[in-house]
């Protein structure tokens, strides 16, 4: 089914990643990237030769979604913590008895590869049947240097055996091993000397994120982990100010950190800060959601001093086990207040941005590879308005159809 190196897309309502068309579009297909595109009410007989036509009568094309943050590779789960929480336990008492990531670590390092894969799978096949054609999994429940290299792996497996793209993170630094009690400062060095060069000669990480909190990593021990990615050639995220404000994003700013995550607590400085460098501000209302957290995220800082905003699940067994991106841009309407268009913009042309992949994904435009998704409606509002509809018809990877109801 239209598997025909040269397609054109006839009659689409096209949101290309920034904003909506304003006259039905035709797209056309070449080698698994956009050629180009035009209204078609422009277009000519000879425009049209050599084409496979489809034509979608009116659907909404999106970019294929971008899932810029998930912690999809885990063992266990924590549906105890969440019942402990629900009767009045904070998820930082939990994390300092030893439980939250801690416990997850256990299961995590416990796991094979091939229990780790098989549990993992059937979480990014329900990111893949919401529209997902990027994710990023992040490792960070080994902890040390065999079981960090063991995540990254299956997350590299699943890109290759699943029809999506992955980008890998190494999120050594997300949590204090019981090794290294009392001694923080060694476990960084133990990430930085072995850890980080361990991932790059296996070519297993893309970038490396921080936990920069009270309850995980300083900014001066984040910094570190920075400074070694950056020697590696490894791009850098953080997450920061989720709990407390710490000035971590604005750290990992001046780092030339590609995005910085959660930010509820994220002052006005740190705002300049990530509009100076030019860093992404991902949202995670996912998290926010199932920790009954209060404090919003800057939104209108945000937009004052115009810092992309992504969107993403945040996909994890702690505070989001939510495998739902199109959720998302609900939660990040209802509880945030962002415009349907800004939360679509955080799934595509800004969660591109989030993960330095934005000439290659997350926009319909000549170029870019053919990674799109069309959906039973023609209004781009109503992917964030509703929960559970629209449909999603087509699912598209590098020009290849690769799921959707149709
Ligand atoms: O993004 N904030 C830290 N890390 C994860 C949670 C991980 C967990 O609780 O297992 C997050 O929310
Ligand atoms: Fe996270």
């Amino acid at each position: 089914m239209h598997q025909s190196s040269l397609q054109l897309w006839i009659n689409v309502s096209l949101f290309d990643g920034l904003e909506s068309a304003t006259e039905p579009m035709a797209i056309a297909v070449k080698e698994g990237r956009i050629a180009w595109l035009k209204p078609v009410s422009e277009l000519s007989v000879d425009d049209k030769s050599g084409f496979e036509c489809i034509d979608v009568k009116g659907a909404l094309m999106t970019p294929g979604l971008i899932d810029c943050h998930t912690h999809l590779v885990f063992g266990g789960n924590r549906a105890g913590e969440f019942e402990a929480r629900l009767e009045g336990a904070s998820y930082e008492e939990i994390a300092r008895a030893g439980g939250g990531i801690i416990s997850t670590v256990r299961a995590t390092r416990a796991a094979s590869e091939d229990e780790l894969f098989e549990s993992a799978k059937p979480r990014l096949q329900a990111l893949i049947a919401d529209g997902v054609t990027t994710v990023e999994i992040k490792s960070g429940y080994g902890l040390d240097v065999e079981n960090e290299l063991k995540m990254l792996r299956v997350a590299r497996r699943l890109g290759r055996e699943l029809p999506v793209r992955v980008v890998t993170t190494l999120l050594g630094a997300h949590a204090l091993p019981p090794e290294y009690k009392d001694d923080a400062d060694g476990y960084i060095s133990l990430v930085c000397s072995q850890m980080i060069p361990a991932a790059v000669a296996e070519r297993l990480a893309d970038a490396v994120d921080v936990f920069c909190e009270n309850i995980a990593f300083s900014v001066e021990q984040c910094e570190r982990v920075y400074a070694a990615a950056k020697a590696h050639g490894l791009a850098i995220k953080g997450h920061t100010e989720q709990l407390s404000n710490l000035g971590g994003s604005a750290a990992a700013a001046r780092a030339g950190a590609l995005s910085v995550d959660h930010i509820e607590y994220l002052d006005e400085d740190g705002v300049k800060a990530l509009a100076e460098a030019d860093t992404v501000a991902t949202l995670l209302p996912g998290a926010f959601f199932i920790l009954r957290e209060t404090k919003m995220p800057p939104i209108e800082l945000l937009r004052r001093y115009q810092v992309p905003m992504a969107l993403a699940t945040d996909a994890n067994p702690g505070t989001s086990p939510i495998f739902s991106l199109k959720l998302m841009l609900n939660m990040a309407c209802t509880l945030f207040r962002l415009t349907p268009i800004e939360a679509l913009r955080g799934v595509t042309a800004h969660g591109a941005q989030a993960l330095g992949l934005q000439t290659e994904v997350g926009r319909i435009a000549p170029g870019l590879q053919a990674d799109f998704c069309l959906w039973d409606t023609t209004n781009p509002a109503e992917l964030a308005y509703s929960v559970g509809l629209p449909r999603l018809t087509h699912r598209v990877v590098a020009g290849k159809m690769s799921g959707g109801a149709a």
